[in-house]
């Protein structure tokens, strides 16, 4: 076995490391998501995009997270980074780990992050062990050939890297040694697309929100990691209903709500559609086997400058779990708009989402926690417009939520050549 390892004399601030996170295109996201899940202090960044965390991989509800793109176990570290010493440590374990892989065709893949070292060398090594690995276990193998430093968790998924005959190695180097660790789980990109793409009703005029960050916006808006006991999670943004689908996998109980009745209907219609797959976690109680009109969601129409929410369903407890939405972003531009248009689209924004935390305040319990997807204009110069409301929270009854690891202005939503992200804004009542 690889040696155990303890971190303490590191400068992690989690002092015993189990397992580690890949944190997706847009890590600082990840980031809050997992120290809003777990907690600050058993989450900690190693690189860029690599978290370690102090919890085993087993106690980490992968599929539920949207920011995280991979989760390896560790399994040892070799305290060097030199690739040739490296190599020899991995050549002498790696095929003892593949001989507790069922029996068959054996698949493996070698990613690394942090080290230095060429492409040709990692496929060289990965030859090696390939060799390696056949002479242990005499089972052929098969290597998973690198694009990249790393495998994409589309080539994990697609190699079958995580199944009974399937073996990834990750080396991750972190001060002066390389951390080895062995992948668990990856990012089911396929269900991801079959939920976004499948569901019956879609609308580009109110943006697509990719489930990734609805999962995200959820993540940061529940404390609890553990639904059991009933919650709601209210959307009154609702649009399609992207956060309520994915607010329903996490099992939630749902409630939402929009403006425009059409907006409710495809969220009734895509709700619907969830409830009848068969991987849903939502089953119908046996009383209301008969009865097609059973919902296990709630939604209804209403300007949420002035509407008053409701509970739904006798189970759920007083609370809201979360308040999780994409808000009102305005209207989409391709190009940065005239000074005129940006001010005339910002005042329209900010009006909305102010009544709207305005009237909220009065109908939830202080402690109730939001995370709010709010419109941010980027400039052609980097710089980033935001809605002035985020100066008046205090008065408006809120508290902002601050994270540890990553700073408030870092958790934005964009692609490079996108005019409106997405600001995710993280309160709690007052
Ligand atoms: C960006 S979209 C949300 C899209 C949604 N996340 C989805 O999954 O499709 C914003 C939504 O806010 C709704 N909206 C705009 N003004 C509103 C208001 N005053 N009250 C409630 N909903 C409003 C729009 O109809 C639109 O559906």
């Amino acid at each position: 076995m690889f040696p155990i390892i303890r971190y303490a004399r590191y400068t992690y601030e989690v002092t015993e490391v189990k397992s580690l996170l890949f944190l997706g295109r847009q890590p600082k996201l990840g980031l809050a998501e997992l120290e809003s899940l777990y907690g600050s202090d058993t989450v900690s960044l190693i690189n860029d995009v690599v978290a370690a965390t102090s919890l085993t991989a087993d106690a980490i509800d992968f599929n539920r997270l949207g920011g995280s793109i991979k989760l390896a176990d560790i399994i040892g570290t070799v305290d060097n980074t030199d690739w040739r010493k490296i190599e020899r440590v991995l050549l002498k374990q790696v095929p003892m780990t593949a001989d507790s892989l069922e029996e068959g065709k054996i698949q493996f893949g070698l990613s690394v992050y942090g080290n230095k070292v060429r492409l040709q060398e990692i496929q060289a090594t990965a030859l090696r062990l390939k060799k390696a690995i056949r002479a242990k276990t005499n089972q052929s193998v098969r290597v998973t050939p690198n694009k990249e430093q790393a495998l994409s968790s589309a080539q994990v998924l697609h190699n079958h890297l995580t199944g009974p005959r399937g073996l990834e190695i990750i080396l991750v180097e972190a001060d002066g040694r390389t951390i080895v660790a062995r992948t668990v789980v990856e990012q089911d990109i396929e269900a991801y697309a079959k939920r976004d793409q499948n569901r019956p009703k879609r609308d580009a005029r109110v943006g697509m929100l990719p489930p990734k960050l609805a999962q995200i916006i959820v993540n940061l808006a529940v404390t609890d990691t553990n639904p059991i006991y009933g919650g709601i999670v209210l959307d009154p943004f609702c649009g399609t209903g992207v956060v309520l689908q994915e607010a329903t996998l996490m099992g939630f109980d749902v409630y939402g709500s929009d403006i425009e009745p059409r907006m409710v209907e495809y969220t009734d219609k895509n709700l619907m559609w969830l409830l009848n797959q068969p991987n849903c976690p939502v089953s119908r109680p046996p009383e209301y086997d008969n009865d097609s009109t059973w919902r296990y969601f709630s939604l209804e129409v209403g300007d949420a400058t002035n509407h008053t929410w409701k509970y739904s369903r006798a189970k759920t407890s007083s609370v809201y779990a979360g308040i999780a939405c994409e808000g009102y972003l305005g209207q989409p531009f391709n190009k940065f708009p005239s000074e005129e248009k940006l001010r005339e689209v910002m005042n329209t924004c900010n009006q909305i989402m102010k009544g709207f935390l305005k009237n909220i305040a009065g109908q939830v319990e202080s402690g109730t926690r939001f995370c709010v997807a709010l419109p941010a204009w980027h400039r052609p110069n980097g710089k980033f417009e935001h809605l002035k409301l985020l100066d008046s929270l205090e008065e408006l009854g809120y508290n902002r939520v601050s994270f540890v690891h990553v700073r408030d202005e870092e958790l934005l939503y964009y692609r490079p050549d996108q005019v409106v992200a997405r600001e995710l804004f993280v309160i709690t009542r007052k």
